[in-house]
């Protein structure tokens, strides 16, 4: 789209079945490192199945069938070869509702970089706790109350957190599923800041009902409709000159 940019995630020819409900139709597109991508369209239209797509979720739903390539850096994630725990690692994933842990607040940040061996308990694990924290921009917040637990927090400090959890483990992309339709405004402003921050370090990927937040977010948007990509480009194409009517309709609060 733009010569500029560098291609993180190829998607070719994606196809996805839950059982016979055909719910992913030949998608291709192609997704760009350091930017934000938002997936819009109405309920049901498959942004959160082709979201999962991006980290091999869906491989944990038994009916779910897959065709066609993910290629992320060159590799395709649904080779026979790629353990789907590596790519999890690799493809972060904030959802709707703000999810810690019940443990503790540096708990929650720790856990899997330790669990991965990705620092040792002690002096490197507080720093990543610390630092993971403050790119999430909570630090501030709760630095005097690492020991207190997770979901004591309010529902933006705790999806700040769910995001702390997973820039700890040093992804390279972050998948998010409405992310801040849990969140009053101000929490929601705090949030749509950070992805503006965190999109200098990581790709990231963003589901929305919210048109004002993909257009103040997102670089590039995609429209989905009944499982097909119906449109893809710009956010600033997306939003003043479509050149789909479904698209256009959609944007405009004609359906949806
Ligand atoms: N775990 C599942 N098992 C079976 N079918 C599913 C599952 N998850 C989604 N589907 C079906 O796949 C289609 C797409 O659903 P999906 O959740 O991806 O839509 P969505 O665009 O994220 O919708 P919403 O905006 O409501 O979150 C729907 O027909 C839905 O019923
Ligand atoms: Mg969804």
């Amino acid at each position: 789209m733009s010569k500029d940019n560098k291609v993180k995630i190829e998607v070719n020819g994606l196809n996805l079945w839950y059982g016979d409900n055909h719910a992913l139709h030949n998608i291709s597109l192609d997704i760009y490192e350091n930017k934000i991508t938002a997936l819009i369209g109405p309920s049901g239209c498959g942004k959160s199945t082709f979201l999962r797509c991006l980290n091999r979720m869906n491989d944990l739903i038994p009916i779910v069938k897959i065709d066609g390539q993910t290629v992320i850096d060159g590799k395709n994630i649904y080779d026979k070869d790629v353990d789907e725990v590596s790519v999890r690692k690799k493809i972060g994933m904030v959802f709707q509702q703000p999810n810690p842990f019940p443990k503790s607040i540096y708990e929650n940040v720790a856990y899997a970089p330790l669990k991965h061996g990705i620092v040792k308990k002690g002096k490197a694990c507080d720093e990543l706790v610390e630092s993971s924290l403050k790119k999430a921009g909570l630090w501030e917040e709760v630095k005097e109350k690492l020991d207190a637990p997770g979901t004591s927090l309010s529902g933006g400090q705790q999806q700040r957190l769910c995001i702390a959890r997973t820039i700890a483990v040093k992804p390279k992309v972050i998948l998010m599923d409405e992310p801040t339709s849990a969140l009053d405004p101000i929490s929601t402003e705090k949030i749509e800041a950070l992805m503006l921050e965190l999109k200098k370090d990581y790709t990231i990927i963003t589901v929305t009902h919210n048109m004002q937040q993909a257009a103040r977010v997102a670089d590039y948007t995609a429209f989905f409709h009944l499982g097909k990509l119906i449109e893809y480009d710009t956010t600033d194409t997306i939003f003043v000159n479509p050149s789909n009517k479904k698209t256009e309709d959609y944007i405009t609060g004609r359906f949806g």
